[in-house]
């Protein structure tokens, strides 16, 4: 039997909470472990990690304590359905570090280092990038766990990455991969800190440990993007909302002004199809459909406060502070 404190990393515990309950520890969660210092300080520390990669370490996690009664507040079927989808989106981490390099090194070496770390001149690998150092923890964190709580052993069937698929606009497809890259990390962070929410004692402890590392990443990259594309970041952002919503009429309703070209418009198409099938494929793999009606406007609001936080935090990023961060832009503007 569970010995309950009365609160745990998500704040009140409740053995049994309502929605009003379980929605007071998400917001709590997000003060945490999204608090405006944290991002600040994981957006600050770049240049230093280019220089001096330094992997964040784990608390001691004690694994064996992991059990089925510390899921709280939502049935064990749906937690499950959560990591079987939080697998899906870590791998194969490899691959997917390998071709963030692809598209980072030409324009940008010590970010292509911290993502996918570098090689020799015969394509071994010298040294792990950094993201992937600490990314690499997590699919076999989520399969333990999915040990823990059923007693089996989970098959991961790790998602075809696609390849690296260079056009002749080196900036365009790092904007686009980097705008992607951008999606998990936030994708990551609103499953994890629902599956803290709903989760207590060693179980919410090693969830913990991943929701700060996504935090992390998905700071890096978001800050670094703002950065590296400061002169269009808003109007590619609504240019990829439009063709989101344009997708079925496309090519008739090509947006307007906001596009550069016919080319750059039919990019925005594809990153935009590209995520939406991302999504639904791990809305799938949750079973989403079958979700009760309260859980599917948790995890809403759980995505939705999570933006919204990244929102408002990014208004403090001027120009002038990023600039102060990390210098003058090293990507050239294209011509
Ligand atoms: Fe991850
Ligand atoms: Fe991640």
């Amino acid at each position: 039997m569970l010995n309950a404190p009365s609160t745990d990393l998500a704040g009140k515990f409740h053995p049994h909470p309502t929605y009003f309950q379980t929605q007071a520890r998400i917001n709590y969660l997000i003060s945490h472990y999204l608090s405006f210092e944290i991002l600040h300080d994981r957006l600050q520390e770049l240049p230093k990690q280019y220089e001096q990669p330094h992997a964040r370490a784990w608390a001691p996690v004690n694994w064996h304590a992991i059990a089925p009664d510390q899921v709280i507040g939502v049935d064990l079927e749906t937690f499950l359905s959560v990591v079987v989808g939080a697998l899906d989106v870590e791998a194969p981490i490899r691959d997917y570090s390998h071709v963030s390099w692809h598209y980072l090194k030409q324009i940008h070496a010590p970010m292509a280092r911290f993502v996918g770390g570098t090689f020799a001149e015969d394509g071994s690998i010298v040294e792990i990038g950094l993201w992937e150092r600490e990314e690499r923890q997590h699919t076999p964190a989520f399969i333990k766990i999915y040990h823990q709580l059923t007693g089996q052993k989970i098959a991961t069937k790790p998602s075809i990455v696609k390849n690296y698929n260079p056009s002749i606009d080196p900036r365009e497809d790092l904007y686009r991969h980097g705008l992607h890259r951008v999606a998990t990390e936030y994708g990551a962070t609103g499953l994890y800190v629902w599956l803290m929410a709903h989760s207590t004692g060693a179980l919410q402890q090693v969830v913990a440990e991943m929701v700060q590392d996504e935090v992390n990443h998905f700071v890096k990259f978001w800050g670094w993007g703002q950065w590296a594309f400061p002169e269009s970041a808003l109007t590619r952002l609504v240019g990829t909302v439009k063709s989101l919503s344009h997708q079925k009429r496309a090519v008739q309703s090509a947006p307007d002004s906001l596009s550069r070209s016919p080319r750059v418009q039919a990019n925005y198409l594809v990153l935009g199809v590209d995520l939406v099938r991302t999504f639904r494929r791990v809305m799938g793999l949750m079973d989403w459909s079958s979700w009760s009606v309260l859980s599917k406007l948790e995890m809403t609001f759980t995505f939705t406060r999570v933006l919204l936080r990244m929102l408002v935090w990014s208004r403090q990023l001027t120009p002038e502070r990023l600039r102060g961060i990390f210098g003058e832009p090293r990507i050239q503007p294209r011509s």
